[in-house]
């Protein structure tokens, strides 16, 4: 990879097969993705983008100089009970594994969160939940303002094959008004 130049939008239906793609590169390697290789199906990838652009948001990031790749994206959505209806969840991010360590999975978030803060109003909280080993997962919603609310002890399998805590964390929205 030489030259680079990256563009973040947000998706599209049509960005359906791409998505699945970057799913499937992801999922290859264990321990970031609760889904493994042979639980990313079309199916799955076309529900949560239909959710995210029904009920919440969806961001992609492109490689400009590699015929407009997606290698990366992010999404969350309402819940579908009313009660929530001031909460981003289900919140799933995915860098190519070729593009990790760049910079780009915090920079993708933070034009989610900056697009909470101009656009949604309506939006108070944006929760996660990040594998107790997903230390660079969790490093990086620290350093975006995420605050950990807990632990969930021995609610996730890890990639050695034992339980391990899921831990939730949340943002908070500095614009949300009722
Ligand atoms: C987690 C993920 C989205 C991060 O995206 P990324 O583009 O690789 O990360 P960035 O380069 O933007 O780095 C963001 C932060 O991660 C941390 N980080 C990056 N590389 C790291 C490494 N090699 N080791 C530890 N922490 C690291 C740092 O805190 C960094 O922030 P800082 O440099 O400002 O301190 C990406 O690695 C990924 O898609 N992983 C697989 C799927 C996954 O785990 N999804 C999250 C499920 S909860």
């Amino acid at each position: 990879m030489d030259k680079q130049e990256f563009e973040f939008r947000k998706a599209t239906i049509k960005d359906n097969d791409a998505i699945f793609k970057l799913y499937k590169q992801v999922s290859k390697r264990s321990g970031g993705l609760a889904r493994s290789n042979d639980e990313v199906s079309k199916k799955y990838v076309e529900q949560f983008i239909l959710k995210s652009l029904n009920k919440g948001v969806e961001f992609v990031v492109i490689d400009k100089f590699q015929e407009n790749r997606i290698i990366g994206e992010i999404h969350c959505y309402k819940l579908d009970p009313k009660v929530f209806n001031h909460v981003f969840s289900e919140l799933t991010i995915a860098i190519d594994p070729d593009y990790q360590g760049k910079g780009l999975g915090k920079k993708l978030f933070e034009t989610l969160l900056n697009y909470i803060v101009a656009s949604r109003r309506d939006i108070l909280r944006v929760e996660l939940i990040a594998a107790e080993s997903n230390i660079r997962a969790i490093k990086m919603y620290e350093s975006l303002g995420f605050i950990i609310e807990g632990r969930f002890e021995r609610r996730i399998t890890s990639p050695d094959n034992k339980l391990e805590a899921d831990i939730p964390m949340a943002w908070f929205n500095p614009k949300y008004s009722r």
